[in-house]
């Protein structure tokens, strides 16, 4: 038996997403991701290959560079085509590529999305995602300030990222969350009950680190996996990151991808992952993957 999985996913309940979408954070400098990308112009024509490639969903970051993630995805992807989706966070300053401190206050919020609207040229930001609670402000003053920017028109749906479920449920008490970004893999299932909590309540579910990788390290550690994930691959013919792409796709239809590359190659191989399709027992033996 096939198990069949839905292309799109209804993010806020009116973006259509495709569901395999594109993380932007590794076109900025290293180490640390922190500077302009060294070679801009090859940044600019991945981005514009993803959108050829059917990509309509782009996840970036004020904390990314700073900024400069931000401006190469307006550089090279300005005036927008209208279903591309950028969803870009914020609330963490970054002053060196090794000092990363949150920063949820609500005045820098909203100085932040003014930014952020700045410099991708957008009157309105289809997603807003709170990067991390920040342990020095109370939770619901950082989501008070997301949902006022919401009624104000400057965000269109709010997410959250690095959060349990006692937040997720916090923050639903005071505005409606589109979606929840946390570190999740096939050999780093941590945070499953936020995901199960998210299918339940249907918000998306947008896993970081889908391919393993530690954000400020390069390469896919499931890259040259060895066990059952290169066992289904070889039979397939395809790469073990492909099925690992695969694997969550197929976990739960909320869930949107956002592997991230800096090659055309690595990008056309993780969109190609879409479309390969596991029986419910391979699904079965991938689930024992830890
Ligand atoms: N919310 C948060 O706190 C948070 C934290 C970290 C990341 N993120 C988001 O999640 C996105 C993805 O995270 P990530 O980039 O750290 O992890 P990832 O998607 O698991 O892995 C990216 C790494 O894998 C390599 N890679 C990608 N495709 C490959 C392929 N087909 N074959 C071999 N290697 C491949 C890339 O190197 P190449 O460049 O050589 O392809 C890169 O080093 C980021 O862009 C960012 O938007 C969010």
């Amino acid at each position: 038996m096939t198990s069949n999985t839905p292309n799109t996913f209804k993010l806020g309940k009116d973006l259509v997403v495709n569901r395999l979408g594109y993380g932007a954070m590794r076109l900025t400098g290293q180490p640390g991701n922190f500077g302009p990308y060294s070679d801009w112009e090859a940044g600019e024509q991945l981005l514009r290959r993803a959108l050829e490639l059917g990509i309509n969903f782009i996840d970036t970051a004020e904390a990314y560079g700073p900024g400069f993630n931000e401006e190469i995805i307006a550089s090279a992807l300005h005036p927008y085509p209208e279903n591309l989706i950028i969803a870009t966070k914020g609330g963490i300053n970054k002053p060196a590529p090794d000092n990363i401190q949150a920063d949820g206050r609500p005045e820098s919020l909203r100085n932040s999305v003014e930014a952020s609207l700045k410099r991708l040229k957008l009157e309105r930001i289809d997603l807003y995602q709170l990067h991390r609670p920040d342990r020095k402000v109370p939770f619901t003053e950082s989501i008070g300030a997301l949902a006022e920017l919401k009624q104000q028109g400057k965000i269109r749906h709010i997410g959250i990222s690095n959060v349990t479920v006692e937040q997720i449920k916090e923050a639903r008490n005071i505005v409606e969350i589109a979606s929840v970004q946390n570190r999740f893999s096939i050999s780093d299932p941590t945070n499953i009950d936020v995901l199960n909590y998210c299918t339940q309540n249907n918000i998306a579910f947008i896993p970081y680190g889908s391919l393993g990788a530690h954000p400020l390290k390069r390469g896919a550690p499931l890259a040259n996996a060895e066990g059952i994930l290169a066992d289904i691959a070889t039979k397939k013919g395809v790469k073990p990151n492909q099925i690992a792409l695969a694997w969550l796709l197929h976990y739960a239809p909320n869930i949107i991808l956002i592997p991230g590359t800096t090659t055309i190659s690595h990008l056309e191989e993780n969109i190609a992952a879409a479309s390969i399709s596991l029986t419910s027992e391979e699904m079965e033996m991938l689930n024992q993957v830890k």
